[in-house]
């Protein structure tokens, strides 16, 4: 029998009534009536599970079984146990409630169907003579309270560590439903690595007399948590908390009022004796933590942080001679290990941590380049296209616990078709669009719908181009009105679905007619006189990055260069458009000034964050303003990596490595680098299912000198010239006088000339 069947044989189980917060534990215990030759324990909950078998913990998967919509689907896992065993055994499971419970700033329960969390599990055992035999949750499991006195996603986590007998009674059995267990589909959480104290700090309090705060320093904002040491009589109780930031001077200087409700808190209640503890159901977004009750010395020694996150295989790198652009591409790479722990999140700190769509779809370029993100993909947009409403419509965050609040924002709602589509682009499989089409399909039709005959959107709730700078001090929104978002949006989602739809030999006439329409109606609507009317950077980025500006195209680009340095050369977009503002420039003979906007040191500019210490990218442009002080601590997240896009700019542009749509997953590449002499030399390199593809250049002089590893094949482009190459390792020289010479082939195997 296919193990889901078996799993559905078993019931699930819950904590009896009167457990309040404790978290449940539930036991089996079990001998072998013969020598097992395989165990295989499935298992998945509501909730969040850890299983362990005479006392040894069971794979490693953290918050298993991971986010999806409970609604629907929920994922079980397989582990191979049978190592395991003895002849004696007792199978032993702990239940929080993770997603499951309170969640959002709203607190709200997404899943009211399940009102406590549960867990089911099948533990198969084969033996040596070929018989078998499974023990199914429900009859025969016992529960009783854990340790873990309380448990929450946002709040951390009450550990008492002392020993107190348990008293087991059954287990009850929660009527949910069955038929949503699925197979695990997305990538395994682990603990990924593991980060020593840089250093611990200690303020002092009033009058510089008292040792204040202690605060250690992990060095770097990461996710996940801190394991520390202890010694500590019974009943001792160690408090701790974490944060991102620290103000920049004072006696208080542990910065949580960004945190908003998520409180981050450790309590730990020693159990006496040489203990080892981190939490097991909950994770932090920290760089810092603060001893708030801690008996005695602090050994930094004795705390580590454990960076935890999808296991995501890392596949994107960039260097160049510019060491502050390298620790922005750094910060970027952390803020994705931040904020991929089994869903895309917008921040792993406040009381927030969502699938926002939005997000996702600004960052999916670099998200695909940076890390091979196909499966974690595959399994989020599983999930959008389930929570798709009936009409089309798709909710702001994904899993879905806000309901309809925010939904069908232009540019959060079309991650559904802009994030299966550069799946598709940078790995080459078709699987994504097969999966997706339905989804991107009527999302499109949505649109439509929505757009009436003008193709323009109504009046509705928009995100606009969030945090944009260019609508006055401290505003949420820029100046881009949503309907020209909207508009160019939909033309956008609506081409891309065309392109896909095409790769899966669909009939896509007659969304080729809306598609020209919904140009006609823009162009007809923003642009007059070569000129757009919307007069902001953000407009024109877009207009030019989704290709509606016709034969104004030109002249907006001008504008938007022009834009650019009527605002001291410095950019204002937001979320909108500063996924699109560098490629927009430099795609149209503006790279110059790109590069101007990449290496800004000042606010506002990428590398303001860097130089004020920044290890992820923040939120807003000045999370931390010039003087200090703190944007509003309502929305101040330190890890957010929507412009972290810029990474896509690094690898395509700086670098030129590009997909083609003809042959995708880099069968063939595009390599259109575009050096900049403010950089000596910079290199991005790609591991693609061919092999490794990179591209470098390096000036000499006024000579540069490019590099490129191609693994299959590539259409190189340099200065204007196009040049198809095989696999192998190719180098082309361009001189100052404009003249270009291939100067070498190694190993070269494919059609390239
Ligand atoms: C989130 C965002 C999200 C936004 C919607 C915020 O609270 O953190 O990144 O996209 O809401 O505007």
């Amino acid at each position: 029998m296919e193990n889901s069947m078996i799993l559905k044989q078993a019931d699930w189980i819950k904590a009896p009534g009167d457990f309040g917060d404790i978290c449940p534990v539930f036991r089996k215990p079990f001998a072998l009536p013969k020598k097992a030759a395989d165990a295989t324990l499935l298992i998945s909950a509501i909730g969040v599970y850890e299983a362990e078998i005479n006392g040894k913990r069971v794979g490693d998967f953290v918050m298993a079984p991971g986010w999806t919509d409970y609604k629907h689907r929920v994922q079980y896992q397989e582990y191979d146990v049978l190592e395991l065993l003895g002849d004696k055994n007792t199978l032993e499971i702990t239940l929080g409630k993770g997603w499951s419970g309170e969640f959002t700033w709203f607190q709200n329960r997404g899943y009211p169907e399940y009102p406590s969390p549960a867990v089911i599990c099948a533990l198969k055992l084969g033996y040596a003579d070929g018989s078998s035999d499974v023990i199914l949750s429900g009859e025969g499991f016992e529960a009783a309270k854990s340790n873990i006195l309380f448990s929450d996603i946002y709040d951390g986590e009450v550990f008492d560590a002392r020993h107190c007998e348990r008293e087991w009674t059954p287990a009850p059995v929660a009527d949910y439903p069955k038929d949503i267990l699925i197979p695990q589909q997305g990538e395994y959480v682990r603990e990924i690595e593991e980060i020593k104290p840089a250093e611990l700090v200690r303020t002092l309090a009033g009058g510089g007399r008292k040792v204040g705060e202690k605060i250690i320093d992990f060095g770097r904002n990461i996710t996940g948590y801190v394991k520390f040491r202890t010694c500590l009589p019974e009943g001792s109780v160690i408090e701790i908390r974490h944060a991102e930031v620290l103000r920049e001077g004072g006696s208080a200087r542990f910065y949580t009022d960004n945190l908003r409700n998520a409180l981050q808190k450790i309590t730990y209640i020693a159990g006496g004796g040489q203990a080892e503890y981190k939490t097991h159901f909950t994770f932090q977004g920290f760089r810092y933590i603060r001893l708030d009750k801690w008996a005695g010395d602090v050994d930094p020694d004795d705390f580590t942080a454990v960076v935890v996150h999808s296991d995501i295989r890392r596949t994107g790198y960039f260097e160049c001679s510019n060491e502050k652009v390298n620790k922005l591409f750094q910060n970027i790479i952390w803020t994705q290990r931040g904020n991929f722990l089994d869903v895309p999140t917008d921040c792993p700190q406040r009381d927030e941590r969502c699938g926002w769509t939005g997000d996702a779809q600004i960052f999916i370029r670099a998200a695909t380049y940076n890390f091979d993100v196909a499966k974690f993909f595959e399994k989020w947009l599983a999930d959008m296209a389930l929570e798709q409403f009936e009409d089309g419509g798709i909710p702001a965050i994904v899993p879905n616990t806000l309901g309809e609040l925010y939904a069908n924002n232009a540019a959060w709602g079309d991650a559904a078709v802009i994030c299966p589509w550069q799946v598709y682009l940078t790995y080459g499989d078709k699987r994504i669009l097969t999966a997706q089409f339905g989804c991107m399909r009527k999302w499109v039709d949505f649109l439509r719908e929505e757009a009436g005959e003008s193709l323009t959107w109504p009046e509705g709730f928009y995100f606009g181009d969030w945090l944009a700078l260019d609508n006055g001090e401290g505003a949420f929104e820029g100046a881009t009105p949503h309907d020209f978002i909207a508009t160019a949006f939909f033309a956008y989602s609506a081409r891309l679905l065309i392109k896909a739809g095409k790769v899966l030999g669909a009939d896509m006439g007659r969304y080729e007619e809306l598609y020209a329409n919904i140009v006609y109606a823009f162009q007809n609507r923003y642009i007059t006189g070569g000129e757009l009317a919307v007069k902001t950077q953000t407009a024109h980025a877009v207009a030019l990055k989704f290709g509606l500006c016709g034969d104004a195209k030109e002249n907006i680009a001008k504008d938007l260069a022009g834009l650019v340095a009527a605002n001291g050369d410095k950019l204002n977009t937001g979320f909108i458009g500063t996924p699109y503002l560098l490629h927009a420039l430099s795609e149209n003979g503006y790279a110059e000034t790109a590069y101007s906007l990449l290496l800004r040191e000042d606010y506002p500019s990428w590398l303001y964050s860097v130089n004020k210490g920044a290890t992820t990218i923040w939120e807003h442009w000045d999370g931390i303003k010039e003087d200090g002080s703190f944007w509003d601590p309502d929305m101040n997240s330190f890890s957010h990596y929507a412009y972290g896009a810029v990474a896509d700019w690094m690898y395509g542009a700086i670098c030129g490595i590009d997909t083609d749509e003809d042959a995708p997953g880099f069968e063939n590449a595009i390599l259109r680098p575009l050096p900049d002499r403010r950089l000596d030399h910079a290199k991005a390199s790609i591991d693609t299912k061919f092999g490794t593809l990179s591209s470098g250049w390096s000036f000499d002089g006024d000579t540069v000198i490019y590099e490129f590893e191609v693994p299959n094949r590539a259409t190189v482009v340099i200065g204007g010239r196009i040049c198809e190459v095989g696999k192998g390792v190719h180098r082309f020289v361009s001189c100052g006088d404009g003249t270009l010479s291939r100067v070498s082939r190694t190993t070269d195997t494919g059609n390239g000339q």
